[in-house]
């Protein structure tokens, strides 16, 4: 008797622990997970072996030399006799750094439709992560903490931003780098390379002070979602003053995705203070906001009501006490996805990659999701800051990562990163609800210098 009990504990947790094995395994192929790293799902294998989409995955080193040291005065070096080094960080953000080109390279490798090439073959619509983007008509796009909608009426995307071509400046000693408000910029295209300028469709007021937005204010991370009932195309914005005290989010209307969109108001969401944020419309047309909120110490998320122009009294926090902001999110089956960035201005900081069943949560960090680069590319997002995710049509688990690389001194000359990222294999690290086992898939944005979709410039895509 006395030797029979342990026995039956050690049957009992054996099973115990065999039914939970066997439970993530069932979870793990349902949700076509690679075990192994082998595909198991054909929607995978369909993406894995389209030779140009296996191109979207190829690591891509980036090898940066230092520039050589600066002379230094007899007197700085008796005061200090060892060099403090300086790191690629650093030298990212010294508008005077020799290296400066390798940021933000000038216009004369400028890319667009109107470019015939000069040093950069554009025929085969490539981006370059980085280099100036030039519209239809030449000119660079002003587009900055963007989101892309793509419109099934018109079979367009379109992609709005914050239009920043003004000057920058500091309104008072410790403020961050800003532009007057000019309004939110409009873009159309059919193949996400060609991009036409639609105007600025929500311009800033000059006279009324009180107005939100007012040129003094600050608005910015447009993002624009469809309410297919109303037929009404809803703008949802960060609205703040010049201190980013006010941290609200507005909301604006339109008939047309071009505008012109008519200002509704602010609101504090739920009561709390909102600064960057984003919108996101589900498959069953809810659509959800996400912002940074509690002095960006926490995300909330909530459904919007089913005209899109509030939110429902329902929230979650989630991400709490993480910091982050700047969040996209995006959905591969029946999983949702978001990246975030930390909170450090203008300055670039690490990319996190997280994952939910459900958008009101839990949500779980699955780790920085950038590949190959460099150490400092990958712990800085390629120095840049994420601001939207499109999914590429026909590409399961193929999307495109739009990125801001902000140039606080000029800030009209912030530099958009375009990266495809993927969807697909185990996660880096077991995360603590899955009893040591991965349960979601990795999410990898991949560094390119020079990159194309997988139709490239053969054809329109919507
Ligand atoms: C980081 C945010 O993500 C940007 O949208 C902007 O608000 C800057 N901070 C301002 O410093």
């Amino acid at each position: 008797m006395g030797k029979s009990k342990p026995t039956t504990l050690l049957r009992l947790v054996s099973t115990v622990a065999g039914f939970v094995f066997a439970i993530h395994l069932i979870i793990l192929y349902s949700r076509n997970y690679s075990v192994d790293n082998l595909e198991v799902s054909s929607q995978s294998l369909l993406l894995h072996h389209h030779p140009l989409v296996h191109e979207l995955e190829r690591v891509e080193q980036e090898n940066i030399h230092m520039p050589p040291p600066r002379k230094r005065s007899p007197r700085a070096i008796k005061r200090k006799p060892k060099r403090p080094t300086t790191t690629l960080v650093q030298e990212f953000l010294d508008e005077n750094s020799q290296i400066r080109h390798l940021f933000f390279p000038d216009i004369k490798s400028s890319f667009g439709p109107t470019k015939d090439g000069g040093g950069n073959d554009t025929s085969l619509h490539h981006f370059f992560p980085g280099k100036i983007w030039l519209d239809t008509e030449g000119n660079p796009i002003q587009a900055h903490g963007g989101g892309i909608l793509y419109d099934e009426r018109s079979k367009s995307y379109y992609w709005y931003g914050e239009y920043k071509d003004g000057v920058t400046y500091h309104s008072h000693k410790k403020g961050a780098a800003r532009v007057d408000i000019i309004g939110v910029g409009c873009y159309s295209s059919r193949d996400l390379w060609t991009w036409k300028n639609e105007g600025v469709v929500l311009a800033a007021e000059e006279l009324d002070e009180t107005h939100d937005l007012h040129k003094l204010n600050v608005l910015e991370r447009p993002k624009v979602i469809y309410n297919s009932d109303t037929g009404k195309y809803v703008m949802w914005m960060h609205i703040d003053d010049a201190n980013y005290t006010k941290a609200s989010v507005g909301v604006a209307i339109s008939d047309n995705p071009t505008g012109p969109f008519d200002y509704l108001y602010s609101k504090s969401p739920h009561g709390f203070d909102s600064r960057d944020m984003t919108v996101f419309k589900d498959d069953d047309n809810t659509a959800y906001l996400v912002y940074s909120s509690e002095d960006n110490s926490v995300v909330h998320v909530g459904p919007l009501t089913e005209d899109y122009l509030g939110v429902k009294p329902v929230m979650k926090r989630i991400m709490v006490g993480q910091h982050r902001e700047a969040p996209a999110v995006f959905k591969h089956q029946n999983t949702y996805y978001m990246i975030t960035s930390g909170c450090t201005g203008w300055a670039p900081n690490e990319a996190l990659a997280h994952a939910a069943e459900s958008m009101m949560g839990p949500w779980e960090t699955l780790g920085n999701p950038c590949v190959g680069g460099n150490k400092i590319f990958r712990s800085t997002t390629f120095l840049a800051q994420g601001t939207y995710v499109v999914p590429l049509p026909g590409v399961p688990g193929g999307f495109i990562f739009m990125a801001d690389r902000w140039n606080p001194a000029d800030l009209r000359d912030s530099r958009y990163l375009w990266l495809p990222l993927i969807v697909g294999g185990t996660a880096d690290r077991p995360l603590e609800s899955s009893f040591g086992f991965p349960v979601w898939s990795r999410v990898s944005v991949y560094w390119h210098r020079q990159w194309r979709l997988p139709w490239g410039g053969e054809k329109e895509i919507a």
